[in-house]
């Protein structure tokens, strides 16, 4: 049986269904059929969202999600340009908890976030506890601190030899030298990692799935500009997932769901400072082809 049924009363084969997913319909006699299963159903909920008469059901779906929408909350242009102008990644939080119904809020809005073949399965974890958090930092600055040394040997390797460095290696380089600065801040008692923020959200999932990265960070950016609208701000924390990836113990701690691995990670709070002014950046390199 097909899992989408079209009411015939209220079908006026106007063909939208059909126009919106060329896997699941087709039209046999002047009459459109619906065909929904698993081969090539992926419940994105298209053909029930376009229908004018409601003549569409999804016996997958939970029908009472497909709420009308209403031009009158049609974001602006203007405002939504200022909005994404005024996002700005903050490294310093007050020690104000988030509330549980916001961080609901959080979530509800991911769930929102498009996924490759609408997998749906990006999963978030939340640190919270602050022994946990501290021994991450510590095992990450480890790695930094170990990599270093490493990467410092390969260039000198490759300075006797009087080859050039590859460009890899080139950037490892660059940016082993800034890891120092890591260093100075755990030392002086700072949190060079999570920047003292309380809240820490691990954006994960299987890797074996429609584009798990893409996924994962399309809902960790659609969390942040959420959070925007309720007064908190955010930090991607890139060094925290390379440590992940390449140094065992962070991921033994992490102790994620068997066979997960991390794609985003960003962190939470109520920002201690407020940007004043936009910043600059770089034109968009663009090619019209
Ligand atoms: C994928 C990604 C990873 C990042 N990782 C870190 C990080 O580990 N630590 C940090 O302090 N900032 C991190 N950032 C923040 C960037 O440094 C920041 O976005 C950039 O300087 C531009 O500033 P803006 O976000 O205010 O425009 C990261 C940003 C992105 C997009």
């Amino acid at each position: 049986m097909s899992w989408v049924s079209i009411e015939r009363e209220k079908c006026e084969e106007c063909g939208l269904c059909s126009s919106v997913c060329v896997r699941c319909f087709s039209k046999k006699d002047e009459r459109t059929e619906a065909f929904a299963n698993e081969d090539n159903c992926n419940l994105c909920g298209h053909c029930v969202a376009i229908c004018p008469t409601q003549a569409i059901v999804h016996h997958r779906m939970d029908m009472k999600a497909f709420i009308d929408l209403d031009d009158r909350d049609k974001i602006e242009k203007e405002p939504f340009l200022k909005f994404l102008q005024r996002r700005r990644t903050h490294r310093n939080f007050l020690a104000k908890e988030i509330s549980r119904e916001v961080m609901e809020t959080l979530f509800d809005a991911c769930r929102l976030a498009p996924t490759g073949s609408n997998v749906q399965n990006v999963e978030i974890l939340i640190l919270r506890d602050r022994k946990k958090i501290e021994k991450l930092i510590d095992l990450t600055v480890d790695y930094y601190r170990k990599l270093m040394p490493r990467v410092e040997k390969k260039v000198e390797r490759f300075k006797m030899g009087g080859k050039p460095i590859p460009p890899d290696l080139q950037w490892a380089w660059d940016r082993s030298r800034r890891y120092v600065t890591l260093l100075k801040i755990l030392d002086s008692g700072g949190d060079p990692i999570f920047r003292g923020a309380h809240t820490i959200l691990i954006f994960h999932s299987t890797p074996h799935t429609s584009t798990p990265k893409d996924n994962s960070v399309i809902a960790a950016h659609t969390l942040a500009l959420t959070a925007m609208t309720m007064g908190l701000e955010t930090c991607y924390i890139g060094l925290f997932e390379a440590a992940y990836k390449n140094h065992p113990p962070v991921a033994k701690e992490l102790n994620l769901p068997a066979g997960h691995e991390v794609f985003s990670v960003l962190v939470l709070g109520y920002p201690k400072f407020k940007f004043l002014r936009a910043v600059d950046r770089r034109p968009l390199k663009v090619a019209w082809a």
